[in-house]
């Protein structure tokens, strides 16, 4: 069969065509024509070392709970699909970057372990958690990251411990290289193993009152304007439970646009340009997305 990929990066496991509605919580979007799932870090080496040998662009997915996808994509998408294990020694607990956000907190209360309860709510993997160092009432990643690893560009792999500027507000040094982040360590703290599991379920419960999780989503798709919510400048506009085709905006919480089940990349494109020039008109402020978004992407010219 003819395929445009060097036979080095067909080795790398991997699915053709898995629709983004499967691979998104959001659930909008087209095809993922090259889903390349490594289940180890030299499988992910093996990925990142073919497409820089080739110069070919590549995307890397988490779980996909901050992402709107606009249409296909065509270049290869890498989502690391490592074992889920924890190990723990002794309050250090080492997860891979697959692993989920919000069971890592879960399990770490689990095992009396007290620091990644800021976690309970904030979906995405730990790989997600890291690249943007998440966090939430007063607490991130950052404070109890011990040594991460990551692969460059090139597919070396490295281990560290975090050096100053390297994570900083909703930020992290992941933003502006390509590395992947592949596994990480917290240091933890012991306490009481029920105070623990007590604060993870009072973290879950505050996000589920104010905010729809239970229909499709991305979180917030618009940032918070300096001193200002969009929540609010959207629902002020008057554009709660404004929808075009099965996309809506949430009659629970302004910034959240559900996909309430079949909305298409356009449908969702569309509320999207509608609410910021609406926001536009009314306030006179410009609404950024704060989701990631991904539009329609083709491998360069010539690299086939
Ligand atoms: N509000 C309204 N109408 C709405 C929504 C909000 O009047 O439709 C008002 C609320 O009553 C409140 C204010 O706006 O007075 C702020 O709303 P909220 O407390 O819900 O917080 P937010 O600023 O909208 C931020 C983060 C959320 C995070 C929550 C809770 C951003 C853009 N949003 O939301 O993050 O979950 O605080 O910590 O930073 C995300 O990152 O995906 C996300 C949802």
């Amino acid at each position: 069969m003819h395929h445009p990929w060097p036979d080095e990066l067909l080795r790398v496991p991997h699915r053709r065509d898995v629709p983004f509605a499967k691979l998104t919580t959001l659930g909008v979007g087209g095809t993922c024509q090259w889903l390349f799932e490594p289940t180890d870090e030299k499988e992910a080496a093996t990925f990142l070392r073919a497409c820089h040998k080739e110069g070919l662009p590549y995307r890397v997915l988490g779980m996909g709970s901050n992402l709107v996808i606009l249409g296909d994509v065509a270049i290869p998408v890498l989502r690391l699909r490592f074992p889920a294990e924890l190990k723990r020694h002794g309050n250090l607990i080492s997860a891979p970057a697959s692993f989920g956000h919000i069971r890592l907190s879960q399990q770490a209360a689990e095992m009396g372990l007290s620091g990644m309860e800021y976690a309970a709510g904030i979906p995405g993997s730990v790989g997600g958690a890291l690249r943007m160092n998440a966090g939430a009432y007063g607490a991130e990643l950052i404070d109890v990251l011990d040594t991460f690893r990551f692969l460059t560009p090139e597919g070396e792999l490295i281990e560290k411990k975090p050096t100053p500027g390297e994570f900083k507000y909703r930020w992290s040094f992941f933003a502006e290289v390509q590395a992947v982040a592949t596994a990480m360590t917290v240091k933890l703290a012991e306490g009481d193993r029920d105070t623990i599991k007590a604060q993870v379920a009072v973290n879950m419960e505050k996000r589920g009152t104010s905010q729809p999780l239970s229909k499709r989503n991305a979180g917030c798709i618009f940032k918070n304007p300096t001193g200002a919510s969009a929540g609010r400048l959207i629902d002020q506009a008057g554009l709660k439970g404004l929808r075009v085709g099965d996309a809506e905006v949430s009659p629970e919480h302004g910034n959240f646009l559900v996909n309430l089940g079949k909305a298409s990349a356009s449908d969702f494109a569309e509320l999207m340009d509608t609410v910021r020039a609406k926001v536009k008109e009314v306030h006179g402020v410009d609404l950024e997305p704060e989701v990631e978004i991904w539009r329609n992407a083709s491998p360069v010219a010539g690299s086939l």
